[in-house]
């Protein structure tokens, strides 16, 4: 299915998810990368009658999945960390002890370019497999600017590699123990966020607004300086403590907040209020063992929910989205649709690009074949991903011979 260009109508589909709808004998033309028609394979417009059929013999097919908060570019290793933690070491206490985030951050500086990309493309790989098309990578374990610069470089050549589109974000992680705090704040609100917004280089900005990362005050300050220089800007926020970061990203008009651990139900309904997706982040939840609002408390209070693999090296190393979804509907309660709806249209909103995660006429064509009939399947198998291929823009980026 190498078709760069030109049309071709995709036939034979078991069942497809937009995600908001179901369709059974399904159909879809692919035109110029995005989807010009999707419906009943019986109710094919008679002007789409002449383009070169696909046919995929009954599978099912959902919409790619966008995961959008993951810190892929990183070098160095928490094995070590991850072992200590299993027998009862504190995370906040190692990181105060200068190892975790700060042990990712002096193996990060030293690592090359061309080391970060190679780590990264081989972490990115690991997430096609499991349907993801669209990546989300934060910087963050640089600290000074150039650091920060050259991790967000990384991520933009991964994206130009088009196996996965790659959007980028400036992560304000914590503030650097070398420096003086107030004036490292400044330095990143007058140096790192203009040439990051400048360079082209960063699509979004992000602070981790918690006991270890930056207090709201200093976040309100980042944020500030990065909407000035047009930056949309999402936050970690409620994670470890609640600091009330949700709610200045519900003021500020934010795309997301992600992790929301520790947030109120009222935190969940300024953000709903505001228009501001939450996204949740099972693996993280899981391994620190912080929990999350039931995921009844996230659909009273009427907030789109997205869910992401936030995968790093230290509290989440995931290296697919899939455990994340299916930690997301076992361990947090959230339906399989609800969580499809969040790993596809409701990620792609946390990313100001609704164009993307559905399938339906004017997206772009990103999309996944189930190894099977029924479309769900690659969220019910745990332990394999039941697909056997991954579409960008109406061209196979990925594919599995079966
Ligand atoms: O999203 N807690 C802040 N940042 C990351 C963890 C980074 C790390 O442990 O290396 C997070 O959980
Ligand atoms: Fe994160």
């Amino acid at each position: 299915m190498k078709i760069e260009r030109g049309a071709y109508l995709v036939k034979g589909v078991s069942e497809l998810y937009t995600p908001f709808e179901r369709l059974e004998s399904a159909a879809f033309v692919v035109e110029d990368g995005r989807f010009a028609w999707v419906g009943r394979e019986d109710e094919l417009p008679e002007q789409y009658s002449d383009v070169p059929p696909v046919q995929l013999g009954g599978r099912g097919v959902l919409p790619g999945f966008v995961d959008s908060h993951t810190h892929l570019v990183w070098d160095g290793s928490r094995v070590a960390e991850y072992v200590a933690r299993s027998r009862g070491a504190d995370y906040e206490e190692l990181l105060e002890a200068g190892g975790g985030i700060h042990a990712t951050v002096a193996a990060t500086r030293e690592a090359s370019e061309e080391r970060l990309l190679s780590l990264a493309r081989r972490r990115a790989r690991s997430f096609v497999r499991g349907g993801v098309t669209t990546l989300e990578v934060k910087s963050g374990y640089g600290l000074t600017t150039a650091d920060e610069l050259k991790q967000l470089r990384v991520a933009r050549r991964l994206g130009e590699e088009r196996s996965q589109r790659v959007t980028t974000t400036l992560l304000a992680h914590l503030p650097d123990p070398q420096m003086d705090r107030a004036q490292y704040v400044e330095r990143f609100a007058t140096e790192t966020i203009p040439e990051a917004a400048r360079s082209g280089l960063a699509d979004a900005f992000d602070v981790f607004v918690d006991r270890g990362g930056f207090e709201v005050d200093e976040a309100r300050r980042l944020y500030e300086a990065a909407m000035a220089e047009g930056l949309p800007i999402k936050g970690h926020v409620e994670q470890l403590t609640r600091t009330g970061g949700a709610r200045l990203l519900a003021e500020l008009g934010a795309l997301s907040a992600d992790h929301l651990e520790r947030a109120t139900e009222s935190d969940l309904v300024a953000l709903a209020e505001a228009g501001v997706v939450a996204t949740v982040l099972p693996g993280a939840a899981a391994l620190l063992a912080a929990g999350l609002p039931s995921a009844r408390t996230f659909h009273s209070s009427g907030v789109k929910v997205a869910i992401a693999s936030d995968h790093n090296p230290g509290s989440s190393p995931l290296y697919s989205l899939l455990p994340a979804l299916q930690l997301a509907t076992a361990v947090y309660g959230f339906s399989v649709l609800e969580v499809l709806i969040g790993a596809t249209a409701h990620a792609a909103d946390a990313l100001g690009r609704p164009e993307l995660g559905r399938v339906q006429a004017g997206a772009v064509a990103d999309y996944l074949v189930v190894d099977g009939f029924e479309a769900l399947l690659p969220l019910y198998a745990w332990g394999s991903p039941h697909l056997t291929e991954a579409v960008l823009g109406g061209t196979t980026v990925w594919r599995r011979e079966v």
